[in-house]
């Protein structure tokens, strides 16, 4: 069935209360509910129903009288009072069969809940809607030494805890979690004087993988009182690390619950990629204490209300901790290696969707990563001080409430006075825009004209003009900037801006900063991308710059056979002689445009792409760039080392990035010599794994593979790496073959959502080695798909995104793969998660 944002309305009834007793037993945990409901003037329906999944009920009371509730497999109907009543109920559920990760599960002997989106109906009957907020007390029973969960613990005694969350909350912010744990702590002054106790809670063993995470905490409550005003409010915060997680991390209220990939980090077992996606993430999910928990969403469509400013402001944090340029060209590859396929393709969804049969299906890169886009659009619209003033406004006004995206929307009309109705569409309107720019020069006037249109997607033929933020500068001849950055705000679908008064034809710098989420259609010269990469003073569009180059000579050579272009060549030449230049903005300069981007670029343009040739036009210009840029290579790779103890930082990582890079290109010369010597006393996971890496790619790692796995095999999630690397690095050929290999290894427990992704997630990322001619590719990940969807449904339809950009390729991969999504759709019992990503993948 399917959910409409149109049919929202309110519940009959507000809950006052809710306390809840857990008896921890792994087969069969027993909850009781005692909840407080009210009718809710604001409501009229008084239809009483409450969710309610895979839950057996043993009893049922309402005001003490016992009831017999309507039971069907979504949950029970009952009659109530008209007036406040006490409703209680008994259930038992099971808790250590719990493989698909939602509700309470256990992972290695410890509890643990995930309930966003729709957990908690796992747990116990209960309206588990995100605009029913309720305070909890939850009691837990069990002989665990470490018994966890929301809120400030207010009780216990012999065998028992208690614990109270004094703020009102949604059901899906709800966490428990008890264990063999031991704890890192630390504490934590408010702005306002407040203490708090800070734990980060572990598996025994893991104690030396928690001080990064605690100092990113700590950083992140005091850049959020800094920056937003915004201060914790309660005594303690706890975060627990688990192996077995379907996501990254959850922000459950004072008791954030992460996958152990993204919180455990030491330098010899996590890279400075680690490193950095942790920081991030713990600050995201710290920021959701007031993005999400204090302010949350009315309902599920409104996601981007809280996901897309959390991502908005967990990138800030790190543009503020690290380089700002270095985290904005991170981001936009990532934007556009994930969601421009998703937003161009079958899967396409507005930012806030109006319909869905499974809301897991919709934490996507839409809604996360294009629902920051949106809110970085709407900072550059009304100016910073404006924004500030705004998210005052956002948190005074609506405290304590759930949500929606007008309600978000009106703060920044109220605040500016500007009408947002046609800024509005950028959470309505699915699809990528295009920006095409045609250019006048005539008496010292230069005229841009800009015309934007989207292109048609699914449920939405016709697009309306959207308000596009272009950000332009312009650069005279010999490569100064002869006009600054300027906002010009393209709302129409087309319009022209002129620039006056300039002594000669300037080169325009367009989309500075990448300051809207679109793809800019522009014919333009070589010579002029080299002069911006050469002289533009806007660090993303020289970067940009670059990429238009490595783009344009890929898509030559692929077309048209033309050799590698020297003009790029040449212009990351000079990049890379720059010393000025931080070593992290020259290991992005090295970067060259995925092999997926290649592909959807040339379907765009009327080629259809074929992965063997895309691949052999990479590996040719990656061999190229290493011979011209020979003599240079020492020099730098003698500039990336570190002689410092290692740290994570942005320095260190920007210099082992480049180390990395330029190892890549060594490597090409020399066959691995450098990088057997390098993979020796590397000291460090980041060096070794990049050294390991280079090995692989030369043919040459098998020994060090093999002493790799010796090495860690204790620790998984550096196995999880062991695994991922050699799927990515394989032969195009060779890559189906090294996946199924892995998959009959003992350590390849594929109930693991890490390690299932470590293999078949890298399958899906190897881009010719999964579009393999043979389709072995297509089939080998739709066998592990159809055996992991009885298992973990939500993992499984995550995994099906892979398939979503197949109409890119020839009628025979085409039919390859149509076989394979059929396949799928026919299997008996598959999961509503998995049925609703085929069926939108393989479309009408
Ligand atoms: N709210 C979490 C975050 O972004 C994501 C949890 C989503 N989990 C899920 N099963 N849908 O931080
Ligand atoms: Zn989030």
């Amino acid at each position: 069935t399917t959910v409409y944002l149109k049919d929202y309305t309110p519940f009959g009834y507000l809950v006052d209360s809710v306390s809840l007793t857990f008896d921890l037993v792994p087969n069969a945990t027993r909850v009781t509910a005692r909840i407080a409901f009210r009718p809710n003037p604001e409501a009229q329906d008084r239809t009483f129903f409450l969710h309610g999944e895979g839950l057996k009920l043993i009893g049922a009371q309402i005001d003490g009288q016992d009831v017999k509730p309507e039971l069907t497999d979504q949950g029970l109907t009952c009659d109530v009072p008209d007036g406040p009543f006490l409703w209680e109920s008994e259930v038992e559920i099971d808790p250590a069969n719990n493989t698909a990760l939602e509700g309470l599960y256990m992972s290695n002997g410890m509890y643990c809940t995930q309930c966003e989106a729709e957990g908690f109906r796992k747990i116990t009957f209960y309206p588990d809607r995100p605009d029913v907020m309720s305070t909890f007390t939850v009691r837990i029973y069990g002989d665990l030494p470490v018994m966890l969960s929301n809120g400030n613990p207010s009780d216990s005694g012999d065998g028992w805890v208690e614990w109270t969350d004094p703020w009102p909350k949604p059901a899906y912010l709800f966490a428990l979690v008890a264990g063999d744990l031991v704890a890192h702590s630390d504490r934590f002054t408010t702005a306002s004087g407040q203490e708090v106790d800070l734990n980060l809670w572990v598996r025994p063993g893991d104690e030396h993988k928690c001080a990064f995470g605690m100092e990113a905490l700590k950083k992140s409550m005091r850049w959020d009182e800094e920056v937003y005003g915004r201060e914790y409010d309660l005594d303690v915060f706890n975060i627990v690390a688990v192996d077995d997680f379907n996501m990254g991390a959850m922000e459950n209220k004072g008791l954030n619950i992460f996958n152990s990939a993204a919180v455990l980090a030491s330098p010899d077992t996590s890279t400075d990629g680690n490193f950095e996606r942790i920081e991030a993430i713990i600050a995201h999910e710290y920021f959701h204490n007031w993005t999400g928990n204090r302010i949350t969403c009315r309902d599920w469509f409104q996601l981007c209300l809280k996901e897309g400013l959390t991502v908005f402001r967990d990138s800030q944090f790190t543009s503020d901790l690290r380089s700002a340029p270095v985290k904005r060209i991170s981001d936009v590859i990532d934007l556009r290696a994930r969601q421009f396929p998703e937003d161009n393709g079958p899967l396409a969804h507005p930012v806030r969707p109006e319909s869905f049969q499974e809301i897991n299906n919709f934490y996507t890169a839409t809604v996360y990563e294009k629902g920051a886009e949106v809110i970085g659009m709407l900072k550059r619209l009304v100016g910073d001080a404006a924004y500030a003033e705004a998210l005052d406004l956002y948190f005074a006004r609506h405290d304590g409430q759930a949500c929606t995206i007008e309600d978000w929307l009106k703060v920044f009309e109220d605040v500016t006075g500007r009408d947002l109705a046609q800024f509005k569409r950028w959470y309505s309107q699915a699809g990528t825009p295009r920006v095409a720019v045609e250019e006048r020069w005539a008496e010292g006037t230069y005229t841009l004209t800009l015309t934007q249109s989207t292109p048609p997607t699914p449920d939405q033929p016709d697009k309306a003009p959207q308000v596009i933020p272009v950000a332009v500068g312009l650069l005279g001849p010999n490569g100064d900037e002869v006009r600054e950055t300027q906002l010009l705000e393209l709302t129409e679908e087309r319009q022209s801006f002129t620039f006056e008064g300039l002594a000669a034809k300037p080169v325009p710098s367009i989309l500075r900063g990448f300051s809207a989420p679109v793809i800019l259609d522009r014919e333009t010269t070589t010579e002029e991308r080299a002069f911006l990469l050469a002289h533009d003073t806007d660090p993303f569009n020289r970067w940009e710059a670059g990429r238009a180059l490595a783009q344009h000579t890929l898509l030559d050579m692929i077309v048209n056979g033309t050799p590698p272009e020297p003009a790029y060549l040449d212009g990351i030449q000079s990049v890379l002689r720059d010393e000025a230049l931080d070593p992290a903005y020259r290991a992005l300069m090295l970067g060259l445009p995925g092999q997926s981007e290649l592909a959807a670029t040339l379907h765009e343009r009327g080629h259809t792409p074929d992965p063997m040739a895309i691949w052999q036009a990479v590996e040719t210009l990656r061999q190229t760039m290493a011979e011209h840029l020979q003599d240079l290579l020492p020099r730098l790779h003698a500039e990336a080392q570190v002689d410092a103890p290692y740290r994570p930082d942005a320095e260190q990582s920007g210099k082992r990035a480049l180390g990395s890079a330029v190892l890549g290109l060594i490597n090409r010369i020399d066959g691995g010599v450098l990088a057997a010597e390098e993979y020796g006393k590397a000291d460090n996971m980041t060096l070794q794994l990049s050294a390991l890496g280079a090995l692989i790619r030369a043919g040459k790692g098998a020994g060090q593979l093999a002493a790799f796995y010796d090495q860690w095999k204790d620790d998984r999630l550096v196995i999880d790496k062991w695994f991922g690397l050699q799927v990515s690095l394989a032969e195009p050929a060779d890559t189906v073959k090294v996946a199924v290999h892995l998959t009959r290894h003992d350590d390849f427990n594929w109930k693991n959502p890490n390690r299932f992704r470590a293999v078949l997630g890298a399958l899906a990322m190897n881009h010719a080695g999964f579009h393999h001619e043979s389709g072995a590719g297509y089939s080998l990940l739709a066998d592990w798909l159809l055996r992991l969807d009885p298992v973990n449904p939500q993992t499984t339809a995550r995994m099906c995104a892979p398939f979503q950009t197949w109409k890119r390729y020839d009628a025979k991969r085409q039919e390859m793969i149509a076989e394979q999504l059929d396949r799928i759709a026919a299997a008996p019992g598959l999961s509503r998660d998995t049925t609703e990503m085929i069926s939108r993948i393989r479309g009408a």
